[in-house]
């Protein structure tokens, strides 16, 4: 039907390339900064429960959507309704996946010039790095062109292929450095932190972050998973595999935890500092190790390797795009959004310190263009595009229907039809919007 499509080759390689989606900075940089802010236990036990009420349900009808349509986020509502608004909510993933893009590949490319930084130049302070354009637009650059290699290589021997090779090095440093850092003299006070809940400190506003965070996590809100799914094969378990994705994410995301905060305690830094957290506190850690340097070189290899493959799939995302629904060729897709994504990402870039007008603005307490972005296309489009989306899958294209596509490939029975239709129509929508209106509520006060 479509020759440029491409499909998966296995359902192996799509658990590892969708989970490659998911696992990026998301779970090791945003969750432990996020987790920081708000608070520590009780922030995480409220992103547990959103995993398992709202993101779990949910994913899986990104998931179904895409394979049933083989398309893109918009071509899949359009082929279910077309002629409506609705294949505009598809826009608006699309629209987010540059958007995400742009920004978050300021971050990648932190990420990736402090393989050489610990090297070349340990002593210098993050803020100083982060607000050198002449060290971070080349980085910023040089990430988008590696995200653009990728994709144009397509799905089997692009992304599934890495994905394959990397993931499982990355998990294995993490435990190294996790030992490390719960083995510090005063490592406990993190572990309380991190594990004893305090549930005072939770507001709508926490809860409105723990879901946003939820969804960032796990790639959802934006059609990355329509997109994914997309290239899955009728034979594939889509409860299984579905799961699979959001059991491991969620796993990458506690595990950063268990590396960051025992080691911010043992040192006596500040876990609510914000973003810079984990680039102020591993090259701590690394230097309480031996072969701290090999392994500080090694981590920010797999790091930027996990921001890879998360840029790979927010590009994907808009290729998908141009290639079912504007006849694009793939590589002219993959190099024109590419472009745009550099140039809207420049003003995030120089709003960590270069630029002052850029770094000082402030929206409804985000500050930096930078996190204004985040705030608005990380967090509140993607639980807006899932609010829709849920409400499409369940109520337009309607249970019974996606339920037939589920079952394709298992042999689920119809209680599970039954149970993950009830949560897909009322809890996913209900809940997002409450969570929504309270946000709201928070700032109208
Ligand atoms: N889930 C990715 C991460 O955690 C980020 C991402 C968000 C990727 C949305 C695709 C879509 O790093």
């Amino acid at each position: 039907m479509q020759q440029d499509r491409g499909q998966w080759g296995s359902t192996v390689g799509f658990v590892l390339a969708a989970a490659g989606s998911a696992i990026g900075l998301g779970n090791i940089w945003r969750f432990p900064y996020v987790t920081g802010n708000n608070g520590g236990a009780a922030f995480v036990i409220i992103y547990l429960a959103c995993v398992l009420v709202i993101c779990l349900p949910y994913l899986l009808a990104e998931l179904v959507l895409g394979r049933h349509t083989q398309r893109n986020p918009v071509g899949a509502i359009a082929a279910i309704k077309r002629h409506t608004p609705w294949p505009l909510v598809g826009g608006l993933g699309v629209l987010t996946g540059v958007f995400i893009l742009s920004y978050y590949a300021v971050i990648a490319g932190w990420a990736f010039g402090y393989i050489f930084k610990t090297v070349v130049a340990p002593g210098m302070p993050h803020a100083e790095f982060a607000a050198s354009p002449a060290i971070v637009v080349p980085l910023f650059a040089i990430f988008i062109v590696l995200t653009v290699l990728v994709v144009i290589g397509g799905v089997e021997h692009g992304i599934e292929r890495w994905a394959k090779i990397l993931m499982p090095i990355l998990l294995l440093l993490m435990f190294v450095v996790i030992i490390r850092g719960c083995t510090l003299p005063g490592a406990g006070k993190g572990l309380e932190f991190y594990l004893m809940p305090d549930f005072s400190v939770v507001t709508g506003r926490v809860v409105l972050e723990a879901l946003g965070q939820a969804f960032f996590s796990l790639s959802l809100g934006m059609g990355a998973i329509i997109t994914y799914g997309s290239y899955l094969p009728k034979t594939a378990n889509l409860w299984v595999s579905g799961t699979s994705v959001a059991i491991f994410d969620t796993g990458i995301a506690l595990l950063a935890g268990f590396m960051i905060f025992p080691a911010v305690f043992a040192m006596g830094k500040d876990p609510a500092q914000g973003p810079p957290l984990l680039f102020e506190v591993l090259p701590e850690i690394f230097t309480h190790m031996p072969f701290g340097g090999v392994v500080a070189v090694l981590f920010f290899v797999l790091l930027s390797i996990a921001a890879l493959t998360s840029t790979v799939s927010l590009l994907e995302v808009v290729v998908s795009f141009f290639v079912d629904e504007r006849r694009w060729t793939r590589s002219r897709a993959v190099w024109v959004v590419g472009g745009i994504a550099f140039v809207v990402g420049l003003p995030s870039l120089l709003s960590q310190g270069a630029n002052t007008t850029l770094s000082e603005m402030s929206l409804l307490g985000n500050t930096s263009f930078l996190f204004i972005m985040d705030f608005l296309w990380g967090n509140l489009s993607l639980a807006v595009g899932a609010l829709l989306l849920s409400i499409f899958v369940g109520w337009v294209w309607g249970i019974t229907r996606a339920g037939e596509e589920m079952n394709q490939g298992s042999q689920a029975g119809p209680g599970w039809i039954r149970l993950w239709g009830f949560f897909v129509r009322w809890v996913c929508p209900v809940l997002i919007l409450i969570v929504l209106i309270n946000l709201f509520g928070v700032f109208g006060e």
